[in-house]
């Protein structure tokens, strides 16, 4: 397992006023995070820019120091075993950083894998499994600059598994990536998670994404953790009405009229469209009422066409917290 426990970066930076002057700035990019990462599991990290989840994964890679806090992982301190942790742990950054362009597939795998100290043997074997994984086995030795993006993104993969780590950052990974290709990437990542049991943490800007893969999110504001939970819960927080769709081919007085006493019970809203053949119903209410519609239509020998509640969108969850925070 991951911990971190109120985790922290400031960063001081100097900035240029005029020719002699120079003006300090201090960030809090990260202010008292906790959080944790089970084998197995998909964690999202999400913000809106500037949120600190750049620096967060910096810090968990061992690539930033952390001002407070710590990071356990696996029982080892981050910056007291840190040799122990390096062979726990990779990234997989969005586009095309950390590939050496001249560089066939093959050699930037062998590369990292140097930097590792991994046995030659295994090595070798281990590209061998990862560009088979990433499906480059056929490029692998044509040098990266001819890759299209798809294929530089799968490379970062690959070389993000290089020393097997058991623990993924992911930032951004689908960055600027076709749709196709970005749906492939997010296969790789249940298969790692799921079939592997790889903990990953990832961050990303696209809420479906989120949605697909992630089974629980820390959101971050200004470098604060604003909410954690799983995402159905989160996505719920945004709908504090849900909405119940419902098509029928027949209509009678007294369904209409048990409809309309459980919608009086219930304060929830009823919109009603009959037409010749079709009859639409929506409900909204604060609560689930799926279930007492249901046994009403079956009373009432309804013949039902489309039943659906709308799901929950992440999105408005996001946005809702987030101006909720600001008023804070
Ligand atoms: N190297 C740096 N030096 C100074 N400030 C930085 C640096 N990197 C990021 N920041 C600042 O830290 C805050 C968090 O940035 P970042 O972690 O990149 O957020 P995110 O990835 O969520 O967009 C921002 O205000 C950003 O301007
Ligand atoms: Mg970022």
């Amino acid at each position: 397992m991951l911990i971190t426990e109120n985790l922290g970066k400031t960063y001081n930076t100097k900035i240029r006023k005029s020719l002699f002057k120079k003006e300090k700035v201090v960030t809090e990019a990260v202010k008292g995070l906790s959080m944790e990462i089970k084998e197995g599991q998909i964690v999202g990290l999400l913000g809106v820019n500037g949120a600190g989840k750049t620096t967060t994964i910096k810090m968990l890679s061992t690539l930033l120091e952390p001002t407070n806090g710590t990071i356990s992982i696996d029982g080892y301190d981050i910056l007291k075993d840190t040799i122990k942790v390096k062979k726990l742990i990779n990234m997989v950054a969005g586009g095309e950083r950390m590939i050496y362009w001249r560089l066939t597939g093959k050699e930037n795998l062998w590369y990292y894998g140097q930097l590792y100290n991994i046995p030659n043997d295994i090595l070798n074997k281990r590209m061998d499994r990862l560009l088979k994984l990433v499906d480059l086995e056929k490029s692998k030795d044509v040098p990266v600059e001819r890759y299209s993006k798809g294929m530089k993104q799968r490379l970062q993969i690959a070389r993000g598994l290089i020393n097997n780590p058991k623990y993924i950052f992911m930032d951004e990974p689908t960055l600027g990536l076709d749709a196709p290709i970005a749906k492939e990437l997010r296969e790789y990542t249940k298969k790692l998670a799921f079939e592997e049991g790889k903990a990953i943490l990832l961050t990303s800007h696209y809420m479906h994404e989120v949605e697909e893969l992630c089974d629980y999110l820390y959101i971050l504001d200004e470098g604060r953790l604003i909410t954690e939970g799983t995402t159905k819960d989160i996505a719920l927080i945004a709908n504090e009405e849900r909405i119940l769709k419902i098509e029928l081919a027949n209509f009678s007085k007294e369904l209409e009229e048990a409809i309309n006493e459980l919608c009086d019970n219930t304060q929830s809203t009823l919109n009603l469209s009959k037409k010749e053949i079709l009859s639409e119903i929506t409900i909204t209410s604060s609560k689930d009422v799926s279930s007492e519609i249901a046994a009403i239509l079956s009373n009432n020998n309804a013949s039902i066409r489309k039943f659906s509640l709308v799901e929950p969108k992440l999105e408005d969850a996001i946005i809702k917290l987030s101006r909720r925070n600001e008023y804070a």
